[in-house]
């Protein structure tokens, strides 16, 4: 007899890297830092772990991880819960506070929508409006939301909502509203602030992007402890492994090195940026992220094909959450973002 999963989450698909990924010879599709940890702050962290007993649980709590980053967005600890990456930590909101609906914009990050119907809860979607601006009137409408979510820079568009529309939601609506800066310290902006002032702000943080990070999977929520003990409830004991909570605090303690690497990849997003400007057919819209969504004049399909032919591995989001004919390129080394425009020029040449 073949058991049936849940019919809500049937006309889900599982989610898949790309297979070419470790073949490409830029890979840009996956808004990774491009600059792996310094090799003397991974040799501090192997250095702790050989003192550590692996057969061991680790820390259910990841104190010292999460005292550092206390003292870093200087809150206190009791504000601060960490999962293995924020989307294990969206995965803990919904499940602990989707009574009913959740909401999200199109086009934003898939997990929203796919955790929402996972949890059982409406995932209902309200397209952005024109200049990806947030569609303020539709949203203070939804009387029945229970999460409402943001995630400003916005992944794929690139861009910050206004901060005047973000306040005006989290003061109007009934909802929490869960700001997702996973892109933040590319844009160097944060609602940290307002997190005092307002009980239904949750702010999540990750180390997957600026940090370089992602194989570890560490991210934060950040939110009044009445949420924080919430999700305590729903969050697996243990969530975060050993080498993951002694990466991610190193790091943190040794945070000087992301100085230099985020003033590179922004100057790089501005060069790219204006070079794709210069580009007949090609149309990017301006970015706070570490990546840029652009529109081809032709389909989109087409140019992805050459690109990964060619050994660049970007995004296709043809057809994503109402985008038509656009692909989203991660900003990589300098190499790695000559060989992609290298790549787009011929493309462009070859058809002419
Ligand atoms: C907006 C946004 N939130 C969360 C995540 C997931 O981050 P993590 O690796 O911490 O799970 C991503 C990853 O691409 C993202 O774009």
């Amino acid at each position: 007899m073949k058991i049936l999963p849940k019919k809500t989450i049937s006309h889900l698909t599982p989610y898949k890297a790309n297979p070419l990924s470790s073949q490409c010879r830029a890979k840009l599709d996956a808004n990774e830092s491009p600059y792996d940890l310094p090799a003397e702050i991974k040799r501090r962290v192997f250095n702790e772990l050989k003192r550590l007993s692996f057969n061991r649980y680790p820390d259910p709590d990841a104190l010292k991880l999460r005292a550092v980053f206390s003292k870093k967005i200087k809150l206190p600890l009791k504000w601060i819960t960490a999962g293995n990456g924020s989307d294990e930590l969206i995965l803990y909101l919904t499940l602990a506070f989707a009574k009913d609906k959740v909401l999200f914009f199109s086009p934003t990050f898939a997990m929203y929508r796919v955790i929402g119907i996972s949890c059982g809860a409406k995932a209902m979607n309200i397209p952005l409006k024109t200049g990806f601006r947030l569609p303020l009137e539709h949203i203070l409408k939804q009387k029945d939301a229970s999460i409402i979510f943001i995630s400003s820079p916005n992944n794929p568009t690139g861009n910050c909502f206004r901060k005047d529309d973000i306040l005006n939601i989290i003061k109007k609506t009934n909802a929490m509203v869960v700001l997702d800066e996973a892109y933040a310290e590319f844009c160097k902006d944060s609602f940290l602030r307002y997190l005092k002032r307002f009980k239904n702000l949750v702010i999540l943080r990750t180390f997957s992007k600026a940090f370089g990070l992602a194989g570890m999977r560490v991210g934060f929520m950040i939110s009044h402890p009445y949420i924080i003990r919430e999700v305590n409830k729903v969050r697996l004991p243990y969530n975060l492994g050993l080498f993951s909570q002694v990466a991610g605090r190193v790091a943190l303690e040794k945070s000087h090195f992301l100085t230099r690497s985020l003033k590179t990849i922004i100057s790089e997003r501005e060069r790219v940026f204006e070079n794709l400007c210069r580009l007949n057919g090609i149309c990017p819209y301006p970015s706070q992220a570490n990546f840029i969504l652009f529109k081809t004049c032709a389909c989109s399909d087409t140019l992805y094909a050459y690109l990964t032919k060619n050994g660049v591995l970007v995004r296709n989001l043809n057809g994503y959450g109402g985008l038509k004919n656009c692909l989203r390129v991660t900003i990589g080394t300098k190499k790695e973002n000559d060989l992609f425009l290298e790549r787009l020029k011929s493309y462009e040449k070859k058809k002419r």
